[in-house]
């Protein structure tokens, strides 16, 4: 069991890892984990009791809205969740009115949606933490949840070495740029091409940031990147509220790049294959049929046979969504174990 330091994260937003330091990142890790243990071992903990918190989801969501909503109510609290047709958010009301009346009934506000200058003017106007679950430019709740499953499979790590193969360019290929970063691993992005790579601005700041850390910061064109790495990470290749023409390009540019059982043997022999979650890995939804009707391709960003392997932890990460976001709002919200 690790040890939980002292570390006051109280009133604190969640809004990018850019924020929080190395220890901070660690302490969310192990909180995670004790938490973990907890839920298993059928320990009630309910230190937040009386509490209400709101959910924003300007976009769908299954794990992360599930992760709040049970991780809230195992804290002892209420939710209230706002899909887009049911708030005023944006379309009668701004986002600065919005945060000032949610703050007068809520505790903590998560929100999904859109630009990431969304969710920071939500917690320049809000009194009480706010937890980004999901913008354009990052998924810094996704990425504790990575990570907690990186060091339950691999150990430490410090020094893993993480190859992201696909869209890079994203809300997860910056958040892993950063974690990687500020946690002294070594991050690579490989695509065809520089529009595919992190934010620039962001690359040289995660650079300075991996000097610090001792990890470091790639981009490369070259499938050789996955050669000897311990992650293989992908994503989908259009995100949500992309709009769907963008399908036609992303295939023919990324379809190179595409995470199988070849790239597999390239990464170390312990190797794990992440992913985020939802993926196109066969034709068992509705988009990938009809993609696969317009463009005769059966999977996507990782096959089948990558997806389904011994290799493969992204059942374990999509659980860890839950653990994680407990012990964010948990210590945010000033909950001591
Ligand atoms: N990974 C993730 O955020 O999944 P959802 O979109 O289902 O929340
Ligand atoms: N890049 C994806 C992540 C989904 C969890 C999206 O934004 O749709």
């Amino acid at each position: 069991m690790p040890i939980i330091k002292d570390m006051d994260l109280k009133g604190r937003d969640f809004l990018t890892l850019c924020d929080f330091n190395r220890d901070e990142i660690e302490y969310l890790l192990d909180l995670s984990s004790k938490l973990k243990k907890m839920k298993k071992d059928g320990v009630i903990w309910e230190p937040l009791k009386g509490k209400n918190i709101a959910l924003i989801f300007e976009k769908t969501s299954t794990r992360t809205r599930c992760s709040f909503e049970v991780a809230a109510h195992d804290l002892g609290m209420g939710t209230t969740y706002l899909d887009p047709s049911g708030s005023q958010i944006g379309m009668k009301e701004s986002i600065a009115d919005t945060a000032r009346v949610l703050t007068t009934m809520y505790d903590g506000i998560e929100y999904r949606g859109f630009g990431q200058e969304i969710v920071r003017a939500l917690a320049d106007n809000a009194d009480v933490p706010v937890w980004n679950g999901l913008t354009n430019e990052f998924h810094p709740t996704q990425l504790l949840a990575d990570m907690l499953t990186i060091r339950e499979k691999l150990g430490d790590l410090k020094g893993k070495r993480v190859v992201y193969f696909g869209d890079a360019r994203y809300n997860m290929g910056n958040s892993w740029m950063v974690a990687a970063s500020k946690m002294g691993m070594h991050f690579t992005a490989c695509a065809p091409d520089d529009k595919y790579f992190p934010d620039e601005d962001l690359q040289e700041k995660c650079r300075i940031w991996a000097q610090e850390s001792g990890g470091s910061i790639t981009m490369s064109k070259e499938l050789s990147a996955a050669d000897g790495a311990d992650v293989i990470y992908t994503d989908v290749w259009v995100s949500m509220g992309e709009p769907y023409e963008k399908w036609e390009d992303r295939i023919k540019d990324l379809m190179p790049y595409q995470v199988d059982s070849k790239l597999m043997k390239r990464a170390a022999d312990h190797a794990v294959f992440m992913h985020c979650l939802p993926s196109f890995h066969d034709l068992e939804t509705g988009m990938a049929r009809d993609l696969h009707e317009r463009f005769g391709i059966t999977e996507m960003e990782v096959t089948d046979e990558v997806f389904q392997s011994e290799q493969s932890v992204v059942f374990e990460e999509a659980e860890n969504r839950m653990h994680t976001i407990k012990a964010v709002m948990a210590a945010t919200l000033g909950a001591v174990l």
